[in-house]
């Protein structure tokens, strides 16, 4: 196995700042170390370009915010992932907001037709220029992939939609728009709210997870935002919520992943030292990543 990290210095995508330090976070807890002590081949391709945060200005195209810079850095992410996996190699992008969601599946879904999405999350990032109270893309990314909202976005690598809406699994969601819960509900999308997840427990979510995917898809993706656990134990994010999933029932899922052997790409987005406690969450980030890549198998 050959894995290629790609980090994406992204934070235009939400307003706040720090965001853009995520894959230096990551970098700095270990990860290259981490994952070459499983003997597994790393490649670190260094970072997709995206303007400097401190000499920009910010745009807004009517409610959305720097439309064009995300969908440039995205299209290039696209590329990057596409080029990888062509090239047999794993990608394992490093965020970054979670806008950058729109390039890593557009670029890995070139290569499934039907292309398995795990979204594990607080959030469902299913909200539309109309329905975003925000106007922050990083709350947009999954429906982009489905091919609903902002054409700049949808069209990016020259194809839509990405992925199908039966293919997307949501695990750990508390905090979902309106105009979200409806387009959950009309598409049918497949969600363990931590309302599930405290009823059946993580072991039978993926399970079902899992096994549900296997048959259905023909590769998975992993978007990892690190809200998804609870803010206790990752506290460095934009949009902490309350309740969350526990280092416990993360590395689990990690773990059963790494068992499955379905995923063919992966990220894990949304780690801002800025607001984060010693680098708590960029830790937390690269601990996870050891148990998806076979920490406890080897
Ligand atoms: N639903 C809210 C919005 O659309 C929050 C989205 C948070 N997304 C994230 N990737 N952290 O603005
Ligand atoms: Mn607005
Ligand atoms: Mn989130
Ligand atoms: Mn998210």
């Amino acid at each position: 196995q050959s894995i290629s990290i790609i980090g994406v210095p992204m934070d235009l995508g939400q307003n706040r700042r720090g965001v853009d330090m995520g894959p230096s976070a990551i970098r700095y807890a270990g990860i290259i170390e981490r994952l070459e002590n499983l003997k597994i081949h790393i490649a670190d391709l260094d970072d997709v370009p995206v303007s400097r945060p401190d000499t920009r200005k910010e745009v807004k195209d009517g409610h959305l915010l720097n439309l064009q810079q995300v969908a440039d850095s995205n299209w290039k992410l696209a590329e990057m992932v596409d080029q990888e996996i062509t090239k047999n190699r794993f990608p394992l992008v490093l965020g970054g907001d979670h806008s950058i969601a729109i390039g890593s599946l557009a670029g890995a879904a070139k290569h499934n037709d039907n292309l398995g999405v795990i979204w594990y999350d607080a959030h469902g990032d299913l909200n539309t220029v109309d329905t975003s109270p925000s106007g922050n893309i990083h709350g947009m990314p999954l429906a982009v992939s489905l091919g609903i909202g902002e054409e700049k976005l949808t069209s990016i690598f020259g194809y839509t939609p990405k992925v199908k809406p039966e293919n997307i699994v949501i695990i750990g969601a508390r905090s979902l728009d309106p105009g979200e819960k409806e387009l959950i509900r009309d598409k049918g999308i497949t969600v363990y709210s931590m309302h599930e997840i405290d009823r059946l427990g993580m072991s039978q979510v993926m399970n079902n997870t899992i096994s549900y995917l296997r048959e259905q898809t023909d590769g998975v993706h992993l978007s990892l935002d690190l809200d998804g656990l609870d803010p206790e134990e990752a506290p460095g994010v934009g949009t902490p919520v309350i309740g969350g999933l526990t280092y416990r029932e993360s590395h689990l899922a990690m773990e059963m992943l790494a068992e499955a052997d379905i995923l063919t790409s992966a990220e894990f987005v949304e780690v801002n030292p800025i607001l984060d406690d010693q680098n708590k969450t960029a830790t937390m980030a690269v601990g996870l990543m050891g148990s998806l890549f076979g920490e406890k198998l080897k």
